[in-house]
């Protein structure tokens, strides 16, 4: 089997337990299943890093990573250490030059694991992942002064809108409830929403299948909150897409059971797997942080890089085998379990090696 070469970017805080945790669970899978071989390549960029180098990264790291077929990676910022804006940079660098349009976030509840609203929910959020508001257009004009002046322009662009949105209808179609809600502002933002809704209802017409709807901002907010259970996917901007994904996690219990993947759908670059939750330096070095969103991401990234499917059964069996632990409460104190972050990787490997 030639193996898929991984890139390893743990970063700071339980972004290191976690990519330790899914980096086992892969293991396990690989060594059980036989059906994909794996090469890890650990790089210890970061705060730490910084300490010592003054940079977060060597200058050519986005060249260094663009050779894997993917990249996992934990969590960045530690802003005691660092201004979190220059280590947010370095991921949101990886997400631009990579072109990870298609940021996948998928959400659901488990049996087993209490949430705040008594729901049952299930849904994938799409995130506009290379410009939006994440555009790093504008600056600051007298600086410092009272005249000051800071603008922060937000881009968005046909062709930008145009292919997440279609991602998003074409990963409605191929699910159950082929529902997809796009989450915009365009009563207040009269120029980039507008266009976003006028690509959507042109889209709309080439997806007759998909039962397609709008929403603002606002209102989807509270809706996420009163119907979660209403959603299937929802496509929406960059900042949007990233506050829902957030609150999707408060929905499904805790943050730190959500996956996600940066994907460039086209595969002319790697695609970059990580949990939605950041470094979280409130439980860091605890043992406490909830490996689920890092080994889901796991399986995503296996999925992905086995195009014909070959390993899609490793996939299924690290899914079948965090389900059960989650219900039957073996788990991190988030989820009311008393396990640490270790304990419950065991117990995921376990599952994983006794179902065969
Ligand atoms: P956070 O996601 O790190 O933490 C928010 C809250 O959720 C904290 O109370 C934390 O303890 C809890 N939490 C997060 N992950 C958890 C897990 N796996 N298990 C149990 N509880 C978990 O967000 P923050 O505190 O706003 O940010 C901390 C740092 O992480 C900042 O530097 C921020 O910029 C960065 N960040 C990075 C990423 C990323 O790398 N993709 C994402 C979000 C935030
Ligand atoms: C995320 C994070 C990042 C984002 C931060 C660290 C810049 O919150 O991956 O959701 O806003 O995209
Ligand atoms: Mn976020």
């Amino acid at each position: 089997l030639e193996p898929y070469r991984v890139a390893l970017y743990p970063g700071d805080g339980i972004g290191v337990d976690v990519t330790e945790s899914a980096v086992k669970v892969l293991e396990t899978a690989e060594s059980t299943f036989g059906t994909f071989s794996l090469e890890f390549t650990n790089f210890n960029w970061g705060c730490n890093y910084y300490e010592r180098h003054g940079i977060l990264t060597p200058p050519d790291y986005a060249q260094t990573l663009s050779k894997f077929d993917s990249i996992f990676l934990g969590a960045t910022g530690w802003p005691a250490k660092v201004p979190d804006h220059l280590t947010a940079d370095v991921l949101l660098g990886l997400r631009r030059q990579f072109d990870q349009y298609a940021n996948v976030r998928p959400a659901r509840t488990f049996p087993g694991v209490k949430t705040p609203l008594d729901c049952d929910v299930d849904m994938v959020i799409i995130r506009e992942n290379s410009e939006g508001e994440y555009a790093n257009v504008g600056g600051r004009f007298a600086q410092g002064t009272p005249n000051e002046v800071a603008m922060q322009t937000a881009v968005h662009t046909r062709r930008g809108v145009e292919r997440v949105i279609r991602y998003s209808f074409e990963v409605a179609e191929k699910r159950q409830r082929q529902k997809l809600t796009m989450i915009t502002k365009s009563n207040a933002q009269r120029y980039a929403m507008v266009m976003w809704d006028d690509i959507f209802e042109e889209l709309s017409m080439e997806f007759p299948h998909v039962q397609a709807g709008r929403q603002h901002i606002d209102a989807a907010a509270m809706n996420f909150v009163l119907k979660p259970e209403s959603f299937d996917v929802v496509v929406a901007s960059n900042l949007f897409g990233d506050i829902l994904s957030d609150l999707s996690g408060a929905i499904t219990g805790s943050l730190g059971l959500n996956p996600s993947a940066n994907l460039n759908p086209e595969r002319r670059f790697p695609s970059l797997f990580e949990p939605v939750h950041g470094s979280a330096p409130d439980i860091a070095g605890t043992g406490k942080a909830n490996p689920t969103g890092a080994i889901l991401s796991a399986a995503l990234m296996i999925d992905w890089l086995s195009v014909d499917g070959s390993a899609s059964i490793a996939g299924d069996a690290i899914r079948a085998a965090v389900a059960e632990c989650l219900a039957r409460g073996e788990s991190t104190p988030d989820v009311g379990g008393n396990l640490t972050t270790a304990q419950m990787t065991q117990s995921v490997m376990t599952r994983i090696t006794h179902k065969l």
